[in-house]
């Protein structure tokens, strides 16, 4: 529709029908079920409200898309059609590697043609707008919602963030792109002690240096719509945080898409203790400019008292209802109001085998060889006995908390792809993925993530043929992992190491002499070092999604040699969280080089300061050696460029991937700099014994930061530059910036 017919629409809108566009309600009030993360209350609005509502929260499936939009416009005067908005995260019914996994790939071009996949997919089906990507930093390996993020660093979430909205969105071509809704603004992955809807608090400076490159690149890339965060910033919660909402993202970065509350966070402001009641907060809320109001009775009941009281301008109302006019417009469902969904459609798209091999394809990229002593893989097809045990073995559901949608019919488990290379495979599951759930809550209405728990007899045979087959085997494969709900949101936990049974298991498996091989299926960075010692190879999967075993096996048999590189510290113990490569420099470095005597130097007592497995990090078949690390000039002007060329050389017989990771230091500042930061990185392919040249450019640009004027500038003086395979194994030069 022309926009100004869309305007004269607009001018035959009601307060109330204006109203109604802010709001969005879920499945149930349209007879479709319930999918819920918040509170489960009645909602308190009236059949008014329902007819005017503006959107649908994660009702999808063509079918009832058609259903619920026909009945919806049957009633609704101006035959304004409901937009269809869901988490489709990372897969719908194909699925991909929970995005920690993705950002080990480093391979954002990859990402944005699986998130193009995702999208058709999910059109197909009904979804219009898909509340992803995640980007907020994770840091904290306590945060169950590690698992939706791409990782710890502002530049790498940042070129996934761009990826990720490029994919979805898809230059807006016909059914096969869905608009992107970027989460969770801001900051949710700094929440303190990484407990699930604690407190944010830090510095503006580092907010705004770390926490919001990922959004504002999401934005950049033009995704449609904003979500607000559940926590705090600066001691404002963000739905109701104008500075937030209005004045960084809407004037300072442009933004004049849609902006959706999370889960009832409008309601939640008063939980929060910065309203009274639902008026104060969705005063808070309108005047933030936040659009929709998830699933609450906030906006609906009070904005129009609000405006009678003359507390706020129906302007506000007006300017939100216009946005969200627009996307609908925008996505023609003036014209087409199921948005192309047609459940044959979806039938003959899903699933796809050439979609199944670009889930495949990635997963090859995202899984990271953790651990590999004397050479225990690649595991050989012929003259090894291998036994397969472990409770993530042979379950289709290892898509983890946030693939609702994901379809196990079409999951290659590690047992079937095992199969496949093997013929037949001794397994057992061994023991439980926990012994008790009762913990863990329950999700929505999805039981199959409980899963089945074994007791008694049962459990022990499970166990007994386990280690017969350790027994009878050269080399076990053991698939283990975290419970899928131990992660995602509501997962926090302070014990962030393997399952007690799976620890113990390991620990039996490897008393019997056996190789063990550890395949692990989790959320979070988990703290390794309880089973480090009976694993002779550590291979994470994280939840690897629908060809998951396939990959596995590619990387076990060394027909894929593992490229995947870590984007998050994984910790000796939970008592290092937070953690990331990029601390700041302290006054007591505890560098070998320091004045101070060992004791007075930032340190622990029983563990060193580093992650066990920094980011960065992954093993390869191959064996690279960086070299002649050189700088085309070692003075650079603010209008300059530095040429950084470096060899690297592939010293074994197997052609494998380097990620080649450039990083930089800023020696003095004006304030506090990190002792490292990502500035570039490369994935170069190298043949056998062959030596390739890889290079960058280091601009003025990468040497900003927000200075102690909170000016975004870069500063004269010195800087190193770092190249290498990981955050803690580089070569390094310098240079000087004039
Ligand atoms: C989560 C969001 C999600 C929303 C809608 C919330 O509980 O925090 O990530 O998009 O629910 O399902």
């Amino acid at each position: 529709m022309q926009e100004a017919k869309l305007r004269e629409l607009m001018d035959q809108m009601t307060l109330q029908e204006k109203i109604g566009q802010l709001v969005q309600l879920s499945g149930d009030v349209f007879n479709t079920g319930d999918l819920s993360t918040g509170p489960q209350e009645k909602l308190g609005i009236t059949q008014e409200v329902v007819d005017n509502c503006g959107s649908v929260l994660n009702v999808i499936g063509a079918d009832t898309v058609h259903k619920v939009q026909d009945q919806y416009l049957q009633r609704s005067r101006l035959k304004i059609p409901l937009l269809f908005m869901s988490d489709i995260i990372y897969g719908y019914k194909t699925v991909f590697p929970i995005p920690m996994g993705l950002g080990a790939t480093w391979n954002p071009d990859l990402i944005r043609e699986d998130y193009k996949i995702i999208a058709e997919e999910a059109v197909t089906d009904g979804g219009m707008v898909t509340f992803s990507p995640a980007v907020d930093i994770v840091r904290d390996a306590r945060w169950g919602r590690c698992l939706e993020m791409p990782g710890e660093d502002p530049y790498l979430s940042s070129c996934f963030a761009k990826a990720m909205v490029e994919g979805f969105q898809n230059n807006w071509e016909k059914g096969k792109s869905i608009a992107s809704c970027v989460k969770h603004y801001a900051g949710y992955g700094a929440v303190e002690a990484g407990r699930e809807y604690n407190t944010v608090d830090m510095s503006e400076r580092r907010f705004r240096q770390e926490y919001l490159p990922p959004y504002k690149a999401a934005v950049d890339a033009g995704c449609e719509m904003v979500m607000t965060s559940f926590n705090t910033v600066d001691m404002m919660p963000a739905t109701g945080n104008k500075w937030l909402m209005d004045d960084v993202l809407r004037k300072e970065w442009g933004f004049d898409g849609v902006i959706i509350t999370d889960y009832a966070a409008i309601q939640e402001l008063i939980g929060h203790g910065v309203a009274k009641d639902k008026y104060e907060a969705s005063k808070l809320a309108i005047q933030a400019t936040v659009d929709i109001d998830m699933k609450t009775n906030c906006y609906s009941n009070h904005l129009q008292p609000l405006i009678e009281n003359g507390e706020i301008s129906e302007d506000l109302i007006n300017e939100s209802c216009w946005r969200i006019l627009k996307l609908k417009n925008k996505l023609g469902l003036f014209e087409d109001p199921y948005f192309g969904c047609d459940a044959k459609l979806c039938e003959q798209t899903c699933c796809k085998p050439e979609f199944i091999e670009q889930a495949n394809k990635t997963c090859n990229e995202a899984l990271v060889l953790l651990k590999n002593d004397n050479d225990v893989l690649p595991l050989k097809k012929t003259g090894q006995k291998i036994g397969l045990i472990g409770p993530y073995a042979d379950n289709p559901g290892i898509f983890g908390m946030w693939a609702l949608h994901g379809d196990r019919k079409y999951t290659i488990t590690v047992k079937k792809a095992l199969e496949d290379v093997l013929g037949t495979v001794e397994y057992s599951a061994g023991c439980n993925v926990l012994d008790d759930t009762s913990c863990l809550g329950g999700f929505g209405n999805i039981p199959s993530l409980a899963g089945v728990i074994k007791t008694g007899d049962e459990l022990a045979e499970d166990e007994a043929k386990a280690l017969e087959i350790a027994k009878n085997s050269d080399v076990v494969i053991m698939a283990m992992g975290e419970h899928i709900l131990q992660s995602g949101e509501g997962g926090a936990r302070t014990d962030i190491t393997l399952p007690e049974p799976q620890k113990q298991l390991i620990r039996k498996v490897k008393a019997t002499g056996t190789e063990v091989v550890v395949v692990l299926f989790n959320g979070r960075p988990l703290a390794l070092t309880d089973i480090l010692e009976d694993a002779d190879a550590i291979l994470e999967a994280w939840y690897p999604g629908t060809a998951g075993g396939k990959s596995i096996c590619n990387v076990l048999f060394g027909d894929y040699n593992p490229s995947g590189r870590l984007s998050v510290s994984f910790p000796h113990n939970v008592g290092q969280c937070p953690l990331y490569y990029s601390q700041y420099s302290t006054g007591r470095p505890s560098s070998p080089d320091s004045v101070h005597n060992t004791r007075f130097v930032t340190h622990y007592l029983d563990v060193p300061n580093e992650a066990l497995f920094p980011f960065g990090y992954g093993l390869s078949y191959h064996k690279a050696r960086y070299s002649n690390l050189v700088l085309d000039t070692d003075k650079m002007s603010k209008d300059s460029t530095i040429h950084v060329s470096v060899d690297v050389t592939n010293e074994s017989d197997v052609a494998g991937i380097e990620t080649v990771q450039l990083y930089i230091r800023d020696l003095v500042g004006s304030v506090v700099r990190p002792i490292l930061e990502l500035k570039g990185f490369k994935k170069v392919q190298l043949q056998p014994h062959e030596t390739v040249n890889v290079s960058f450019e280091i601009t003025e640009e990468m040497l900003r930061f927000y200075t102690r004027s909170m000016k975004y500038e870069s500063e004269p003086g010195d800087f190193k530059v770092f190249v290498g395979c990981n955050s803690m194994n580089l070569i390094s030069t310098s240079f000087t910036l004039k």
